[in-house]
């Protein structure tokens, strides 16, 4: 089997993909994480080195290879499904499932979190709010191609496992 968790920074992908993977008995895998390692460099680095154009391209490359596997959760970035057919790629191969977290939360966490990602870390506060907004906005349309949705807020883990054991 195959996971795919989608979801804004901040939804929580990597904090609740480890606690759903271990009790399905899947590999935890972490997409950045990856592609850090294969590069041996930061995102961070990778956006002020490559830009956002080659980050995608590496995250394209890394997520391919990956598909090529069986038997994992993977917790993608923010921005995967959006790349071009990445969605569709991952529905083709396992089932995806979108964090859905309210807008509110997803900015009381992320202003306590913005300096490891580089799309935030220059915002101030207001500016945070309004990125947020607009970017989360723009992605709903491939978000929501995920096979299922969830509130992680109302949703217990072991619900969440039932829907993905079932569908
Ligand atoms: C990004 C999200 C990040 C990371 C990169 C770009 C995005 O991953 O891939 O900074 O475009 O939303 P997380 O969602 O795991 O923070």
């Amino acid at each position: 089997m195959r996971v795919f968790l989608i979801g804004f920074m901040g939804a929580g992908k990597t904090t609740l993909g480890k606690e759903i993977a271990k009790k399905m008995n899947l590999r935890f895998l972490d997409l950045d994480r990856m592609i850090v390692n294969d590069q041996g460099r930061t995102i961070n680095q990778i956006f002020e080195e490559e830009g956002e154009k080659g980050f995608r391209k590496m995250e394209r490359k890394v997520l391919e290879k990956t598909l090529e596997s069986d038997n994992y959760l993977l917790a993608c970035g923010g921005g995967t499904p959006c790349y071009k057919d990445n969605m569709e790629q991952m529905n083709a191969k396992g089932v995806s499932l979108f964090l859905d977290i309210p807008e509110e939360e997803l900015v009381r966490r992320l202003s306590r979190n913005q300096a490891s990602r580089p799309l935030l870390r220059n915002l101030d506060r207001q500016e945070l709010i309004e990125y947020i907004h607009n970017k989360l906005e723009k992605r709903q349309e491939c978000y929501r191609k995920s096979k299922i949705w969830i509130n992680p807020l109302s949703t217990s883990v072991d619900t969440i496992i039932m829907s993905l054991r079932y569908s």
